[in-house]
């Protein structure tokens, strides 16, 4: 699986879908740049979640909050105080891990050695001695396990020291002066600093939510499986105000409208999966995962977290500004509860990619067996809805093909191409994930109809030009 992972990622950049950060100074770890194709997927994804959040429900609506924040609002929100990894030095490498990282590694393996049993005991061991925070506890358990480090090959560890994860930078000009500010770690505290602006200039009634889509960033000590971990990274996440009590309600609610959604874009019910959180984080209640099956395993794509009034009740401390809302069905003022449910945009791409790689074994056309590598993506978000060709470059063909390009392309993102060997065109349309080819050939000037070539089978068939608008369009909503 392994193998197949460094395929995706090779495909990802010679495809251009994502291409590592200043690659010509040999990058910056864990940051990533979306390449032609990547930015239109990445686009496709996001509107599909703005539209399902906002459009398609009545009471939640969308912010575009700042990245810089109040320095107490970090404060407030307790990623100030609760916002580290423990970690752990290699004194002969220098390198540094995060605790659970090199546990979980070890589970990993202990699992590929057929010791299930063993593997569940030491992740139990590990998240009570993180939950209670047992730092000599947890050394000696990864000296015990004999964990190595795995660029010195030696067990030679440091203490456990906490590293906070936001980045901080200066505002204002003069460097003395200025006030440490950080770049937002979640985009979360962008929407409950504005709930009492929304609730008023909306009028909303609870139970509403807000939604919002923007970046966010953290100093991941261990960044590593490509767009899985970054240091700079997209969130798309929804804070829904509800009154207390109710929350486990909501909670339940947002759990399967949630993986509904999943569904909808198109990953197979056996990819994904619900994970309960033994280890809550400091904000919640009651928090789950939605895993999807990525070649390196099982692993979280989005979190419903129940936050009950963590945050906005320490606003109100923090900042002596009431954050309450008068609900007129029971005749009382209260802190509502939040139930969130936040996923990550690059998160989304790589399982969507992941999921829409696909080789199958086929056929050339001197029979000789090949394997087609194709993107199996919904065509909801398909960078490209439908390529146009005129078969060859004269008899009128590349007109035709080129009036139903311009026509098409008001309503859909498409391309024009009319160079190489038709059979080469289609090739190179698969591997982007286009759904359709147009064929504009010699037929086409006595009856107006082209062939359309569906990409998962690459089947053909033919249709009037006329209809070609509604046949894309059907597919291309979710
Ligand atoms: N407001 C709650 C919150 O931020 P989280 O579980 O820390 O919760 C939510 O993050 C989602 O954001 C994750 O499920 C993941 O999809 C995405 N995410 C978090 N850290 C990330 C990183 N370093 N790189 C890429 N995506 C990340």
């Amino acid at each position: 699986q392994e193998g197949l992972f460094q395929k995706i990622i090779a495909h990802a950049k010679e495809y251009g879908f994502v291409f590592p950060s200043s690659e010509i100074y040999d990058g910056l770890q864990a940051v990533y740049d979306y390449g032609q194709n990547g930015v239109e997927l990445k686009n496709n994804i996001k509107q599909a979640w703005w539209k399902t959040m906002t459009q398609l429900h009545d009471n939640i609506v969308g912010i575009d909050a700042a990245i810089f924040m109040h320095p107490n609002t970090w404060v407030a929100s307790g990623h100030v105080a609760s916002f580290n990894d423990p970690m752990i030095d290699n004194k002969d490498s220098k390198k540094r891990y995060r605790v659970d990282h090199l546990l979980e590694g070890k589970a990993d393996q202990l699992v590929a050695e057929g010791k299930q049993a063993e593997a569940d005991t030491l992740l139990r061991k590990m998240n009570d001695l993180l939950n209670a925070n047992d730092f000599d506890a947890l050394r000696e358990l990864i000296i015990n396990e004999k964990i190595a480090c795995p660029i010195s090959g030696t067990v030679n560890w440091t203490e456990i020291r906490q590293f906070n994860l936001m980045f901080s930078t200066q505002m204002g000009a003069v460097a003395q002066d200025a006030d440490t500010v950080y770049l937002r770690p979640e985009t979360a505290q962008g929407i409950f600093v504005n709930f009492l602006n929304v609730q008023k200039t909306g009028r909303m009634k609870i139970p509403f939510g807000i939604a919002q889509i923007g970046k966010a960033f953290r100093n991941e000590v261990v960044a590593r499986q490509f767009i899985f971990r970054m240091r700079e990274f997209e969130q798309m996440e929804m804070q829904f105000f509800v009154r207390p009590g109710t929350e486990m309600e909501w909670y339940n609610f947002w759990k399967e409208t949630r993986m509904k959604w999943h569904r909808a874009i198109g990953i197979p019910a056996e990819k994904l999966k619900f994970h309960d959180h033994e280890k809550l984080a400091h904000y919640a209640n009651a928090a789950l995962d939605i895993e999807f099956e990525f070649p390196f395993g099982f692993k979280e794509v989005e979190g419903i977290h129940s936050r009950t009034d963590f945050d906005l009740g320490n606003h109100q401390e923090l900042s002596k500004k009431k954050q309450q809302y008068y609900d007129n069905e029971v005749n009382k003022n209260y802190v509502p509860y939040v139930v969130e449910t936040s996923i990550g945009a690059d998160r989304t791409f790589l399982m969507v990619l992941c999921n829409a790689y696909t080789e199958e074994i086929g056929k050339d056309a001197e029979g000789n067996e090949k394997i087609r590598t194709f993107l199996k993506l919904h065509p909801a978000l398909a960078p490209i809805k439908a390529a146009i060709f005129p078969l060859v470059k004269k008899d009128g063909l590349p007109e035709i093909a080129q009036k139903i390009y311009n026509d098409l392309k008001l309503d859909f993102k498409v391309f024009y191409e009319e160079k190489d060997a038709i059979g080469k065109r289609y090739t190179r349309q698969d591997l982007i994930g286009t759904p359709f080819c147009i064929a504009v050939d010699h037929q086409t000037l006595q009856d107006e109809t082209v062939t359309i070539r569906h990409r998962d089978t690459t089947e053909q068939e033919r249709v009037k030009i006329s209809e070609l608008r509604n046949i894309i369009e059907k597919e291309v909503s979710l």
